[in-house]
């Protein structure tokens, strides 16, 4: 089968993320985006694909914050209520019926009911006509305790973090599952040994 080729986005599961935001009026924000991907390893940089008509894009601009905030499938009723337009003076956090969690380093609050929480200041902006790709510097990374194993994974059994693939109609939610399968990153190099090892020790 031949696909067009703007449907790549349909055949590579998207995390769904929330993003919250505020305003310089102190107006809550949150949106859900897709296209956000960890810059290599070990940095600490996100990148974010976003549209150039977004109140999240207007507040990052405004006050270089953010929180990514991680969900997982109990929070699949969240997406519509949080994706529809709505007038920027209005608070999010109420429409959704979400409740905050608040930050530890940035103005932002975080999401309740999440399994993780970046908070992010604005690194930099890359801007293309059709698109705009935000570069967040994650300055506090937090986890709920229950989905952190010991060996530094994410328990995807318990987090269920929430995905989505897209059919031509719908967002298809869905959640990633252990194979019960591992290779250790040393595996990659002749020598076995993983060159960023030293900061991965806690
Ligand atoms: C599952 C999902 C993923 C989305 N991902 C993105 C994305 O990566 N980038 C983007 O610009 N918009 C994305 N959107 C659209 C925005 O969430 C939507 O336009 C929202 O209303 C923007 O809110 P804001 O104006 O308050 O920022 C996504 C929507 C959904 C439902």
């Amino acid at each position: 089968m031949i696909l067009k080729p703007f449907k790549r986005e349909s055949i590579i599961p998207l995390p769904i993320t929330f993003i919250s935001t505020v305003s310089n009026d102190g107006i809550r924000n949150i949106a859900p985006y897709g296209c956000v991907m960890p810059v290599l390893r070990p940095l600490d940089l996100v990148c974010i694909a976003t549209a150039k008509r977004r109140d999240t894009l207007y507040n990052i601009r405004q006050t270089g914050e953010f929180v990514i905030n991680l969900a997982g499938t109990n929070l699949c009723d969240k997406v519509i209520p949080t994706a529809r337009h709505s007038p920027p003076e209005a608070d999010e956090f109420e429409l959704a019926c979400l409740e905050e969690k608040p930050s530890v380093v940035v103005k932002p609050p975080g999401i309740k009911g999440c399994y993780a929480w970046m908070e992010c200041t604005l690194d930099k902006l890359f801007e293309e006509p059709r698109y705009i790709l935000i570069m967040g510097k994650v300055v506090h990374l937090e986890i709920d305790d229950a989905v952190y194993c010991p060996d530094g994974s994410l328990d995807v059994e318990r987090a269920k973090p929430l995905f989505m693939t897209g059919s031509n109609a719908a967002m298809h939610y869905c959640t990633v599952t252990d194979t019960g399968r591992s290779d250790s990153f040393g595996a990659m190099f002749p020598d076995r040994k993983d060159p960023l090892e030293r900061m991965y020790r806690e």
